[in-house]
């Protein structure tokens, strides 16, 4: 396990931003494991510059985002297949059938999850997986309680996560119960882990995934068993760490 503390949440972005890019110049068909959430923003525009300049490319990049909402289609402004079109993809030099989103909209849900498994084994799997975390540990929407042994799946979303998503749409009432998302198993098959946390309400979470019991109650604590899991936080973020835990240094397990 390696941990990064920067100071805040441009410096945290910078970091993760060029840590990705390093990553994509030495292996340009890399396939990237993505993440909505407001914590990625920051380095998808570092990214959105990068292209843009001319020093980086994702032409060659294969995508798999992490989850959607059942119920919304792609094209609903709370989708994020829509998030990740506005925020990313129509920004930057991707192909369109390279990116992967689960689809929120299907009758067929478990068929759709088998599906979405075996394009990314079809892949040659995730290369480095990028996550938020939540205030309740969760990653992806593997809230508390989840199985770490499961794929793609359906789940039921906890109060709590619907509550501080339902910023981004109009009531609380509007935020679906269910969406898909990529199983714990999913994220342990990646080659490589970088989470990203930034911002004190996230430090419980932080301070347990990394130091506490490895638990099903908090779904990050799993990365523990990762054997190539990076932290970037700000110091908002690591502020319950101890203080050995220093910049650049990697923690002893
Ligand atoms: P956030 O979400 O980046 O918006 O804080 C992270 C998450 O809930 O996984």
């Amino acid at each position: 396990m390696k941990i990064y503390i920067e100071k805040d949440y441009a410096a945290m972005s910078k970091r993760a931003a060029e840590w990705v890019e390093h990553a994509i110049r030495s292996n340009p068909q890399l396939v990237l494991g993505l993440a909505t959430g407001s914590t990625p923003l920051g380095m998808y525009r570092h990214w959105i510059q990068s292209v843009a300049a001319g020093t980086l490319s994702f032409k060659n990049i294969t995508s798999f985002n992490l989850d959607e909402y059942l119920g919304l289609s792609a094209a609903h402004p709370s989708s994020y297949r829509m998030f990740m079109e506005e925020q990313l993809f129509r920004q930057i030099d991707i192909d369109p059938s390279q990116t992967h989103v689960p689809n929120g909209d299907m009758e067929h849900t478990e068929d759709h999850c088998r599906e979405y498994d075996r394009l990314i084994e079809q892949a040659g799997g995730i290369d480095i997986q990028i996550l938020g975390i939540g205030e309740n540990g969760h990653i992806g929407f593997n809230e508390p309680g989840e199985d770490f042994g499961r794929l793609t799946h359906v789940v039921r979303l906890s109060d709590s996560t619907r509550r501080v998503n339902s910023r981004f749409f109009n009531t609380l009432k509007e935020v679906p119960t269910h969406a898909v998302t990529m199983g714990l198993k999913n994220i342990m098959n990646a080659r490589q882990v970088v989470v990203l946390a930034s911002g004190d309400k996230k430090s419980r979470a932080v301070e347990q995934a990394l130091l506490g019991k490895v638990t099903e109650h908090l779904p990050a604590s799993v990365l523990q068993l990762h054997p190539d899991c990076v932290f970037i936080l700000d110091e908002a973020a690591a502020c319950r760490l101890p203080d050995e835990v220093k910049h650049n240094v990697e923690m002893a397990r």
